[in-house]
């Protein structure tokens, strides 16, 4: 690990080797992460700067991942917006009450990230003092329509019905509330960055339900502007979701320095579509994290083979590491992709 290759790939300068991180880095499949959820619930963690900084630190200690991503979640925006947050055990988030028309719309708080989220802001500062400079941090949020998913649907979703119902049934209350977490999360990414963050990823975990056209004409705008927002500050900007192969060029559109990739399409299909102008960040499916050695090194080459040794590739997992993912192997899979790309 080296406290610039990160940043630079981010930048599509050349490296020493290609850096690599893994979205969902921390959490259960690492025994240090279950012994402190046997003292905090996960909203606890989040809302404890010394607690989330070391779960944070987790896997920078265990692996040599050349970049720390904060702990925290996506959902903690609604609750200084005025939403109930909690987590059920095997069925996920619970937001209350869900969002469903333009009243319940206003009533939701554009509040200051300072106040309403601090707790966030101070774990940023403590992990900072802690890497001393050696692994750069990166702040994140979710992105407006996955935010807005979560707070319409109430949970999670499989075919987002009251989301879709809104975005087309009242376009005027969708575009309100779009325009409500598009001005938030515009300000907390800015707040992550003046308080430390090296970098920023905007979370679209599920634009990949949409198709493209409505993607582009309810989604897109509000993406952009948070992302215009983002870069502002100067650092290097990261854009994900899932299944988007539909409406890549749409999805580059939005414009972040990095665009995050998913396991269903190739990487180098994936590039070639996003331009070598833009980095990119994937793609290993994050099921081969699971198969024994050999399928799995064949799977991470297959990965580094597609992006081509060219500047700008940051490797990491299509989505988030899975709860049974033997620690080990995340390791392994971060020693070959540097070994193999050494220059
Ligand atoms: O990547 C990291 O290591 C940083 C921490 C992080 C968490 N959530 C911690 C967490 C990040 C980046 C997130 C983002 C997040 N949260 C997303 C976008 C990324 C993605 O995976 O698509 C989404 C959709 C959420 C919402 C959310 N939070 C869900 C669906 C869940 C799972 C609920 C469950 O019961 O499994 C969470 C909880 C959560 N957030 C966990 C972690 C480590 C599981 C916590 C636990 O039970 O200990």
């Amino acid at each position: 690990m080296t406290a610039m290759r990160f940043l630079d790939a981010c930048r599509r300068k050349k490296t020493d080797a290609t850096p690599v991180w893994f979205m969902r880095q921390a959490g259960r499949y690492m025994p240090e992460y279950r012994a402190l959820r046997k003292k905090y619930s996960i909203l606890e963690l989040c809302e404890h700067p010394e607690a989330a900084a070391e779960v944070t630190l987790q896997p920078v200690r265990a692996f040599e991942v050349d970049a720390a991503i904060l702990f925290a979640d996506i959902l903690l925006p609604v609750r200084p917006m005025g939403m109930s947050l909690t987590f059920v055990k095997g069925e996920g988030p619970c937001l209350s009450k869900p969002i469903r028309t333009a009243q319940d719309v206003a009533r939701l708080r554009a509040f200051n990230p300072k106040e309403g989220l601090g707790y966030v802001l101070e774990a940023v500062r403590l992990v900072r003092a802690e890497l001393e400079g050696k692994t750069p941090l990166i702040g994140f949020a979710g992105a407006p329509f996955t935010l807005a998913s979560y707070m319409i649907e109430g949970g999670p979703s499989k075919d987002y019905r009251n989301t879709k119902a809104m975005m087309h049934g009242n376009p005027k209350a969708w575009r309100a509330l779009m325009q409500k977490i598009t001005q938030v999360t515009g300000a907390y990414l800015s707040a992550q960055a003046e308080a430390g963050a090296q970098a920023l990823q905007l979370f679209d975990s599920w634009a990949g339900q949409l198709s493209k056209s409505d993607y582009d004409a309810f989604v897109l705008p509000y993406s952009r502007k948070v992302l215009k927002a983002a870069s502002k500050t100067g650092v290097p900007v990261i854009h994900f979701a899932t299944g988007t192969s539909h409406f890549l060029e749409s999805f580059r559109d939005a414009g972040a320095d990095v665009i995050g990739v998913d396991w269903r399409l190739g990487l180098d299909e994936a590039w070639k579509r996003i331009g070598y102008g833009r980095a990119v960040q994937g793609n290993l499916d994050p099921i081969h994290l699971q198969l024994p050695r050999p399928q799995l090194k064949k799977a991470v080459r297959e990965v580094l083979k597609r992006a081509g040794g060219r500047r700008g590739h940051i490797f990491n997992l299509g989505h988030g590491v899975l709860t049974h993912t033997p620690p080990d192997n995340v390791r392994a899979v971060t020693e070959w992709v540097h070994e193999w790309t050494a220059n």
